[in-house]
């Protein structure tokens, strides 16, 4: 029993039907310290309710799941599965009226599990409420140009282009939320492609440049003579320099230009990487909101801004595509003076990298 019960992952304690300690796996001892079997066991487990099963457990010999929250130090939320064990060659548990011989505390510590379920359930609020305003719109419109614009030709485009935009707005939302689900499911899995950097910079500046003359501002390309190329998936990093221009563009339009650069960054010499720097010279942003502008659906909130509303997933994709190219994204902003997006990505050796996909 000791050697199962100490190949398991989480904390495992091992008592008597008394409440008294008789063994602690290598990871209970971890996580709880140097607890010596002997003891009573509500020495090294306090939570009241864990104590409380155990005691139902001694008695009628059935297994119970249980859960608690630890505020202290930090809040924790906890599991624990409190199961009988009954020697082989004891007396049955209906002889014995289902006293156990021993009970064993199996710990799981599901803090991080109910993060992610907060975040998912987040998720879908967030969604559906940002999907539930242009229909809102959209449905109102509709009823005005059935009711009060029924003969008013003027209104009701005027109406009909408005519900134009809504419409719009409602599928870049639906876009960007399937694009980030899709980039989820393979966030652990490194994209295998070769990518030319210089051809993805040049791309987005083209694609961007009907939108950057509508708003009057100047993209300036910087790129190194010699190739660019990387390990990645050429789609999705033409996704996060469209976004972190498109976003130069709208909220840093009034500093005219917008630079996109890419150098070589060799501060590490054995850890090299390629930049991708965006920058703008318009209002820039406040440091409060800098950590928070990965989130999702995350706005700088201001209503002169509200023409451009975006739906706040824009930097949320690029994060996760950077971190399945192993790249970071580092924020710099001086308010008033404009704001620098720069990506970094691993510029390993791209021969040896393509070496290894070839099966052997
Ligand atoms: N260059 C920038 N200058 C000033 N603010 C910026 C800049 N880039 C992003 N922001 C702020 O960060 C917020 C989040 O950007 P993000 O790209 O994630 O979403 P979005 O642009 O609102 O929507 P989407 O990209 O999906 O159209 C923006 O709403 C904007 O307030
Ligand atoms: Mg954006």
């Amino acid at each position: 029993m000791k050697v199962t019960v100490d190949a398991l992952p989480n904390p495992c304690f091992v008592a008597d039907g008394r409440g008294i300690t008789r063994y602690v796996n290598h990871e209970a001892q971890k996580v709880y310290g140097d607890v010596k079997p002997g003891g009573p066991l509500s020495f090294s487990l306090r939570a009241p309710s864990l104590l409380e099963a155990f005691d139902r457990v001694c008695e009628t010999g059935l297994p119970e799941q249980i859960n608690w929250i630890e505020k202290v130090p930090t809040e924790t939320w906890y599991e624990a599965h409190v199961a009988p064990i009954f020697m082989p060659g004891s007396l049955s548990s209906d002889q014995r009226g289902g006293q156990p011989d021993f009970i064993l505390v199996v710990i799981q510590d599901q803090t991080e599990n109910r993060r992610l379920e907060r975040m998912r359930s987040d998720f879908v609020a967030n969604a559906s409420h940002e999907l539930r305003t242009p229909l809102a719109s959209l449905t109102g419109f509709i009823e005005t140009i059935q009711g009060a614009a029924r003969n008013d030709p003027e209104a009701r485009d005027r109406f009909l282009s408005i519900m134009q935009e809504q419409a719009e707005r409602m599928r870049r939302l639906i876009d960007d939320i399937l694009s980030l689900s899709r980039i989820e499911l393979k966030a652990h899995v490194r994209p295998a492609g070769v990518v030319d950097l210089k051809e993805v910079v040049r791309h987005t500046a083209d694609a961007l440049a009907p939108l950057a003359a509508d708003l009057d501002v100047e993209i300036r390309v910087e790129v190194p003579d010699r190739p660019v190329k990387l390990q990645g998936d050429r789609d999705e990093l033409i996704q996060v320099a469209e976004n972190l221009v498109e976003n130069a563009l709208k909220y840093g339009k009034d500093g005219k230009f917008v630079d996109v650069t890419l150098t070589e960054l060799v501060e590490t010499p054995e850890l090299p990487q390629w930049q991708l720097s965006v920058r703008d010279y318009g209002e820039g942003i406040a440091s409060e909101h800098l950590p928070r502008l990965t989130e999702r659906f995350y706005r700088v909130s201001d209503d002169s801004r509200q023409v451009m509303k975006g739906t706040g997933l824009g930097l949320a994709i690029v994060k996760h595509i950077l971190a399945r190219h192993q790249g970071k994204l580092d924020i710099e902003s001086e308010p008033g003076k404009g704001a620098a997006f720069k990506v970094s990505l691993p510029a390993e050796d791209i021969a040896e990298a393509i070496l290894n996909k070839v099966p052997s």
